[in-house]
Parts: C-alpha cells; sequence; structure tokens
C-alpha cells in the first residue's frame, strides 16, 4: 500500500472538518466535492456563495452538501475579529484593523481552526505561502516545546531503492529562509518525527546535507551543519542522525560507505535536511520535476494542522494535502 493509501485510510477512519478558504476557485471546489465523495474530510468552503456556485457550475463541481461560509456577510465574523484583537492588541493590532482582516478569508479560516471551528485548513491554490504562513504563525503558534515552525515535503519515488521504499521526506523547503545551526538542529528532529508519525517510517535515519562530507571541504556554511548536528544530537540522542553528508552520501549505499564509513545514516537516509531554503525549496522541485516523485508538503511544529500547497497544483494534490490535514488534525 502506497503512503498516501495508507493515508487516506487513516483519514477515513476519523473524519475531520477542513476549511478551503479558496473558494472562487475551481480546483478547490472539485477537490472539496473529491473529499466528500471519498469520505476522506468535511470541507468547508469560503467565500462569496454567488461566485462559489457561479465557479462550480463552469468546472462542473456538485456541492452538495458542502457548507460555504463568506467571511465578508457577517456570521461569525465579529466574534473572530474579537477573538484575533484578543490575541494580537499586545502586538498594537488596532480593533478596526482586527475587523477589516476577520473579513479576509485567509484570517477567518485561520481563526476557525484556531477556535476549533474546523480542525484543519488547506490553501496556497490561490493564495501565496507568506498569506497562508503570517496569520497561522501570528494566531496559531507553535505546539509547546517547538520553536519554530517548518515544513516537510513527502517525496514519493519512483527509485524504491532510495529512502523508506521510495519515500524520502525533504526539510525545509518552505518556511525558514535562512535557519540558524540551532533552527536546522530543531528542523532535524521535527521532521524525523513527521516521517515516523505521520508517514509510517518506522526507523528515520536523518542526513544533514551539505556540499560537504565529514569535513571534505571547510566553509562557515559546512561549519553551520556540523554545529547543527552537534545541537540534534543533544536534543534527540536516541535519533540516527548524521553529517555533514552530500547527498550522494547520503542516499546511495556504495557511496556512503566510502565517504562516510560506518555512518549510521550515510546511503541510508530517508529524512534529508537541507541547509537553507533555497537549496531545499530548488531539491524538491527538481525532485519532483526531473526525477518524476509525487510531492505533498506539510506544516510541522504548527499547534494545529494548515498546510500550502504550490499555485500550480492539480486537484488530486488538494485531496491529497487536505487527506493527509485531517490525519494530522487526529493526532
Ligand atoms: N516559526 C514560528 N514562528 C515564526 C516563524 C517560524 N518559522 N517565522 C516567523 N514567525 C513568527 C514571528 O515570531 C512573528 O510572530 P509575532 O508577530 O507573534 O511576534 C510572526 O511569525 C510574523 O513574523 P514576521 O517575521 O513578521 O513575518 P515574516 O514577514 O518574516 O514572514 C514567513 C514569515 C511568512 C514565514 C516568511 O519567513 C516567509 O515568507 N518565508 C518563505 C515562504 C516562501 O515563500 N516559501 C517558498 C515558497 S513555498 C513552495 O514552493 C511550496
Amino acid at each position: 500500500m502506497s503512503m498516501i493509501e495508507k493515508v487516506w485510510n487513516k483519514a477515513r477512519s476519523n473524519v475531520k472538518r477542513i476549511v478551503l478558504p479558496e473558494g472562487d476557485d475551481g480546483r478547490t471546489l472539485l477537490a472539496a466535492a473529491r473529499l466528500r465523495d471519498e469520505g476522506l474530510a468535511i470541507p468547508i468552503l469560503l467565500g462569496d456563495p454567488a461566485k462559489v456556485y457561479a465557479e462550480a457550475e463552469k468546472v462542473g463541481a456538485d456541492l452538495r452538501d458542502i457548507r460555504i461560509e463568506d467571511p465578508a456577510a457577517g456570521g461569525k465574523t465579529a466574534a473572530y475579529a474579537e477573538a484575533l484583537y484578543e490575541l494580537r492588541k499586545a502586538k498594537g493590532l488596532r480593533p478596526e484593523e482586527a475587523r477589516k482582516l476577520a473579513e479576509d478569508v485567509m484570517y477567518y479560516g485561520i481563526l476557525m481552526v484556531q477556535l476549533g471551528d474546523a480542525d484543519g485548513l488547506v490553501s496556497g491554490a490561490v493564495h501565496t505561502t507568506g498569506d497562508m504562513l503570517r496569520p497561522a504563525l501570528q494566531i496559531i503558534k507553535t505546539k509547546p516545546g517547538i520553536k519554530i515552525v517548518s515544513s516537510s515535503f513527502l517525496m514519493n519515488c519512483p527509485n524504491h531503492e532510495l529512502g523508506d521504499d521510495g519515500l524520502l521526506v525533504y526539510a525545509d523547503c518552505i518556511v525558514n529562509p535562512c535557519p540558524t545551526a540551532e533552527e536546522l538542529a530543531q528542523i532535524a528532529v521535527t521532521s524525523a518525527a513527521t516521517a515516523h508519525d505521520l508517514c509510517g517510517v518506522e526507523v528515520p535515519r536523518v542526513a544533514m546535507l551539505s556540499f560537504s562530507t565529514k569535513g571534505s571541504a571547510k566553509h562557515e556554511l559546512v561549519s553551520k551543519v556540523q554545529e547543527a548536528v552537534r545541537i540534534a544530537h543533544e536534543l534527540a540522542p536516541d535519533l540516527l542522525l548524521d553529517g555533514e553528508l552530500q547527498p550522494d552520501a547520503a542516499l546511495v549505499p556504495e557511496v556512503g560507505a566510502r565517504k562516510a564509513p560506518g555512518s549510521p545514516v550515510a546511503g541510508r537516509a530517508n529524512v534529508c535536511i537541507f541547509p537553507d531554503l533555497q537549496s531545499g525549496n530548488i531539491a524538491y522541485k527538481l525532485t519532483q520535476r526531473i526525477g518524476g516523485a509525487e510531492a505533498y508538503a506539510v506544516l510541522q511544529g504548527l499547534n494545529k494542522p494548515c498546510n500550502d500547497l504550490s499555485r500550480g497544483c492539480s486537484v488530486s494534490d488538494i485531496v491529497n494535502t487536505a487527506a493527509l490535514t485531517a490525519v494530522q488534525a487526529q493526532a
């Protein structure tokens, strides 16, 4: 059974309410209908119902039994604005600004999740990553004991010799442009938990990636990864984690044995931690487009699940991301 089939089964076992704020996007409407039909989640759409139904007719989406809420037309907007004001007044937010923000579909959706009116949120077919991340970070914040929110990309590769039967977890490819050594270490530990808890990887093996393997190059960027390895070992002494490693040493057994003999990770890594957002984001897109891998993104470390899509996403991408979000909401 593929990872995504397992996720679908788990999502069906305890169905969650997933808010899709981009009710004016045709792919989102088709995905909402599929989520309902497949029993993967109870979708809630946001937007002006007249516009949502017009778009649904255009794309042929059947929205029967799917709730639509319009943040601009009252409903819970005043209550959400009040909650937002209370959460952010210490940061200088004024009541009238809170009212305006609560009318925005993204803030409204995030507030639904924060206040328990939905179990999770999926967006990004239309909005940028920052549009969703900023309110999520401001309102939902991190899980207790976790300092930063980051992301994992679950890469389902056609080559089943790689990673965990073809599954590689890449992090961080979405959130933190320039993580410090401490942040890289935290990202590594959180990503190993995602691999285990969400993807069913029994033994996460974490490679801290670099352009150097075990001191083969000397540079301050390499030193940062070495420092992250040291901190990660302190944070999670039992975790199989090693670095710094180049990707070939991390993934290919013969290269790993030559470049990093005795490593518990080299040649067998299933979690790859990139040194910064440029390398992570570029790597996931190349693995997807050149390597033919399916890619699913999840945010990790956020106190309630909200996930991001690429604006080039398909209907299936939205359905699968919503199913993953629903499973995160079960935890
Ligand atoms: N974890 C936890 N909290 C965070 C994090 C983090 N990683 N980053 C910022 N925050 C908090 C801040 O502490 C702040 O909280 P506060 O207002 O309560 O004090 C709040 O979030 C806002 O922080 P800012 O620094 O004002 O927000 P910023 O404008 O820097 O935006 C963001 C943060 C959106 C995450 C930014 O770093 C960003 O745009 N990252 C890149 C996103 C992106 O474009 N990714 C690539 C494309 S995605 C793809 O290809 C699928």
